[in-house]
């Protein structure tokens, strides 16, 4: 919140009429953000079939849709908005967009015919190279006029993708900027861009960036630097995920995973996305169906993890003190870490009836 601002103000509508903000983001499954261009028929007429098998359908108007369709692309998702059965609105699967850049010509049309032909069905609106808050207070407003004049009871929410230097180094500012703010992703195609980084894929780690084990001492006390050495890839994106994570986790929203470009590279994709899981991510992009299955499988607790974490808590009571399990300490804080995984069993049990089976059919007291 800016300084001159008041607390109070926060939380006021910015435009007469416009929905009341939200103070809290409810978590809704989004594990697979699936993006498909609007302007593509063959991948359009896929959409009615989607609906109910990903968390989110994202019909994207930014990069991958050519400068000669960004009208078509918009008024396809209008029509695949208002005609799809299930697509947003409280729907089995969320509907969001990512508009053009803010400094395209694309963009302001992008919001000023999206809203009020299909306000009321989308969730959240991504854009795209945010720099800082002055990027969001933008939206936020023209949201709030639009929202108003088509008389939405429901504020759209705001999703920004970090994906410039500028906005890496603002990503504290750019979360709290309204609340609206929903979540962030990773760009990573964008920001090695524009960071100027010396690699050319879309995602996912690279050979190049590696550290190498110690060579081994001779007799003599000499190092072989020639001999073989294992070396380990390192993570290109690890330093981008987890300030994104901390950023979204301080202002009570959520970070997820951005492209994977290689989707023949199930196996990478999967790591990558795993990755990003682990640090505290809640979901990913899909640019291709099979992604879906990857992000739905990584993104989702295991069957091992809920397990353990239901019988953490059931030994740690009252969840103060310690416990020894299988020789391990647990306590208030391992229990917490617990809770985060059990929540989230449920929360997705509860839009998901195979993951529901398979926490079902946990034994009690599994293990103990
Ligand atoms: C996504 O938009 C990226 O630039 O990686
Ligand atoms: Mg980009």
């Amino acid at each position: 919140m800016p300084a001159s601002q008041s607390a109070k103000d926060f939380f006021r509508p910015l435009a007469v009429g416009a929905p009341t903000p939200l103070t809290e983001i409810p978590f809704r499954p989004s594990r697979a953000i699936h993006f498909f261009d609007p302007s593509n028929a063959k991948m359009a007429g896929k959409i009615p079939g989607m609906v109910g098998t990903v968390d989110v359908l994202l019909g994207n108007l930014e990069d991958a849709v050519k400068a000669d369709n960004k009208v078509a692309a918009r008024e396809g998702l209008v029509r695949i908005g208002q005609e799809t059965e299930g697509l947003g609105a409280g729907g089995p699967t969320q509907l969001w967009t990512r508009i053009n850049s803010l400094d395209s010509p694309w963009a302001l049309d992008d919001l000023t015919t999206l809203v009020p032909a299909i306000g009321d069905r989308l969730d959240v609106v991504m854009v795209p190279k945010v720099q800082g808050a002055e990027d969001i207070h933008y939206v936020d407003r023209l949201l709030a006029q639009l929202e108003a004049k088509a008389g939405l009871d429901r504020p759209i929410l705001v999703h920004a993708i970090l994906e410039t230097a500028r906005g890496v180094a603002n990503v504290e500012e750019i979360c709290g900027a309204s609340p609206r703010m929903q979540g962030l992703s990773l760009g990573p195609a964008d920001l090695a861009a524009d960071r100027r980084m010396k690699t050319t894929r879309v995602g996912g780690g690279h050979p190049g960036y590696l550290v190498r084990q110690d060579p081994p001492i001779d007799e003599l006390g000499v190092a072989q630097v020639e001999a073989p050495r294992t070396t380990y890839q390192q993570d290109l994106w690890h330093y981008t995920i987890a300030r994104m994570v901390d950023a979204c986790a301080m202002h009570g929203i959520y970070p997820y995973y951005g492209p994977f470009g290689d989707i023949a590279d199930t196996v990478a994709c999967e790591d990558q996305f795993r990755n990003a899981f682990l640090l505290g991510c809640v979901g990913t992009w899909s640019l291709h169906p099979k992604q879906v299955a990857i992000a739905h499988r990584v993104f989702s607790p295991s069957v091992e993890d809920v397990a353990h974490a239901r019988r953490v808590a059931a030994a740690m009571g009252d969840g103060t003190g310690a416990v020894m399990l299988d020789g391990k300490m647990e306590d208030d804080a391992s229990l917490k870490q617990c809770l985060v995984m059990v929540d989230l069993a449920e929360q997705l049990a509860a839009i998901d009836p195979e993951l529901k089976a398979a926490y079902d059919a946990i034994p009690s007291g599994e293990g103990a």
